[in-house]
C-alpha cells in the first residue's frame, strides 16, 4: 500500500520528490499518482478511494468544510434565509427548463404557448404556477436575507466581498423578475414593460439605454427576444458565477456572529455546518417546497389576455410588487424634473447600500454602529410603507 505521501506511486515504494519549479521558473504539477486513502480511514470505500485519488487536491478543502461551525444564539434563525433563496433558485432552474420545452419567444406564439402549457400539457399548469410562486418567494427570501445580514452587520471586515457579491446577486434576482414578466406576452406584462423600460429616458443618455432594453424605440417582438435571452442565458450564467463566489466565501470565512455576542457570552455553542446545519436547512427547504405547491394549487395566477400593442393601456398598470416602492417614488416626484431627481435619489441610495462595508468603520472594528442600524431601519420602513401604499391604491 502506498504511504501517506502525495507524491507516492500507489502500490510501490515512495517516489522521489518531483521538482515543482523548473530552472526557468515554470511551475510543473506533480505527475505521480496520489494516495487514494491518505488518512488510512477504514470507512473509505473503493469508490471513495477512486475519487480521492483523482481529487486529492481538494481533500484538505473537504477537511476544512467538515470542521466549519455555525454559532448558536437568539438570532440564529436569520441564518436560514440565504439557503432558502438558494433553494427557490434551484426550483427556478428546474421548472424554467421544463417551461422552455414548450415556450416560444415570438409575438405570434408566446401567449398561445402559455395557454397550451396551462391547458393541454400534463401538469404544465403546475410547473408554470410553481415557477411563478417560487420566483416571488426567492425575491422575498433574498430581501429578508439582505436585511438580516445588514442588521447583524455581517458585511463587516472580513466579509466585505460577501456583501458586494450579494448585492450583485440582489440586482440579478430583480433582473430575473423584470425580464420574466414580459414572457407571457399578455396585456399587463406588455404595458408594465412599456412603463418600466421607459424609466431611464428622463436621464441624460437615457434614450440609448431604452433602445438597448427594448431593441428599438418601442416594446415589440425584438424586446421579447431580448428579455427571453437575458432571462434564460445571461442572468442564470451571471447568477451562477456570482453565487459560486458568494458561497465559496461563506465556506472560507464561516458564519459571523453579531457584534459583541462572543464577548458577552451570548453564543450558546456551535453546531457543525455539515451535517447538522445543512440538515436543518433541508427542513426549511421542505417547508418551502410545501408552501410553493400549496400556493400554486390554491392561488394560481391568471394567464390574462393577449397583448395588443395597438390597444390603449388599461387602467392601474403597475410592476411586480418588488418594484412598487420605486414605482411610487417616481409617481410621487411628478413635478418638473421630478423623475430625474427620483432616479438620482434611488441611485445614490443603492450606491450607499452597496458600499456600506467600507462606510461603516465602527462595525469593522467590532464596535456597535447604531447610526447604520437606524439607516437600515429607514430603508426598510421606506420600502414597506411605499409598497403598502401601492397595495392600498391598486390592490394586488
Ligand atoms: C441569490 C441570492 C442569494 C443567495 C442564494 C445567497 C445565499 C447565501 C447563503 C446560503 C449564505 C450562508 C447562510 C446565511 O447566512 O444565510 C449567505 C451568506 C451571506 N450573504 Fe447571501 N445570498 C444571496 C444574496 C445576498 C444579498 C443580496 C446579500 C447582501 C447584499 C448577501 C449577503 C450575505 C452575507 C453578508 C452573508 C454572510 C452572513 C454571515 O456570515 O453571517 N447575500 N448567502
Amino acid at each position: 500500500m502506498a504511504e501517506n505521501n502525495q507524491n507516492a506511486v500507489a502500490g510501490s515504494a515512495p517516489a522521489k520528490q518531483n521538482p515543482v519549479v523548473t530552472k526557468g521558473g515554470v511551475y510543473k504539477p506533480p505527475v505521480e499518482r496520489a494516495d487514494p486513502n491518505p488518512y488510512k480511514d477504514s470507512r473509505v470505500t473503493q469508490v471513495g478511494a477512486w475519487f480521492q485519488e483523482r481529487f486529492a487536491v481538494v481533500i484538505p478543502v473537504i477537511d476544512y468544510l467538515k470542521k466549519k461551525e455555525v454559532p448558536k444564539h437568539r438570532l440564529s434563525f436569520w441564518y436560514y434565509f440565504g439557503g432558502l433563496g438558494l433553494f427557490f433558485f434551484m426550483v427556478q432552474i428546474v421548472t424554467g427548463l421544463l417551461l422552455m420545452q414548450y415556450y416560444k419567444p415570438t409575438t405570434a406564439d408566446a401567449f398561445a404557448s402559455f395557454v397550451f402549457l396551462q391547458k393541454e400539457v400534463s401538469f404544465g399548469w403546475l410547473v408554470r404556477q410553481v415557477h411563478a410562486w417560487s420566483a416571488n418567494l426567492m425575491v422575498l427570501m433574498v430581501f429578508v436575507h439582505m436585511f438580516s445580514s445588514f442588521f447583524m452587520k455581517s458585511y463587516r471586515k472580513p466579509r466585505e466581498l460577501m456583501w458586494l457579491t450579494g448585492s450583485v446577486l440582489f440586482v440579478l434576482t430583480l433582473g430575473f423578475g423584470f425580464t420574466g414578466y414580459l414572457l407571457p406576452w399578455n396585456e399587463i406584462a406588455f404595458f408594465a414593460t412599456q412603463v418600466g423600460t421607459e424609466v431611464p429616458k428622463v436621464a441624460p443618455g437615457g434614450a440609448f439605454i431604452v433602445n438597448i432594453l427594448r431593441g428599438g424605440e418601442e416594446v415589440t417582438g425584438e424586446t421579447l427576444t431580448r428579455m427571453f435571452s437575458v432571462h434564460v442565458v445571461l442572468l442564470p450564467g451571471l447568477l451562477l458565477l456570482l453565487l459560486s463566489a458568494h458561497l465559496l466565501l461563506v465556506q472560507i470565512l464561516g458564519t459571523s456572529a453579531p457584534i459583541g455576542y462572543k464577548e458577552t457570552g451570548r453564543i450558546k455553542g456551535y453546531e457543525k455546518f455539515f451535517p447538522t446545519f445543512l440538515a436543518k436547512d433541508a427542513i426549511g427547504w421542505l417547508i418551502g417546497f410545501g408552501l410553493i405547491l400549496y400556493l400554486a394549487v390554491f392561488f394560481p395566477g391568471p394567464i390574462g389576455i393577449e397583448a395588443n400593442p395597438l390597444a390603449p393601456a388599461p387602467m392601474g398598470i403597475k410592476p411586480e410588487w418588488y418594484f412598487w416602492a420605486q414605482f411610487l417614488m417616481l409617481k410621487d416626484f411628478s413635478f418638473p424634473n421630478g423623475e430625474l431627481i427620483a432616479i438620482f435619489v434611488i441611485t445614490l441610495g443603492a450606491g450607499f447600500w452597496f458600499f456600506v462595508p467600507f462606510l461603516d468603520r465602527r462595525a469593522s472594528q467590532e464596535q456597535k454602529s447604531p447610526i447604520f442600524t437606524i439607516i437600515g431601519l429607514l430603508y426598510l420602513a421606506g420600502l414597506v410603507i411605499n409598497t403598502y401604499r401601492v397595495f392600498a391604491e391598486y390592490g394586488w
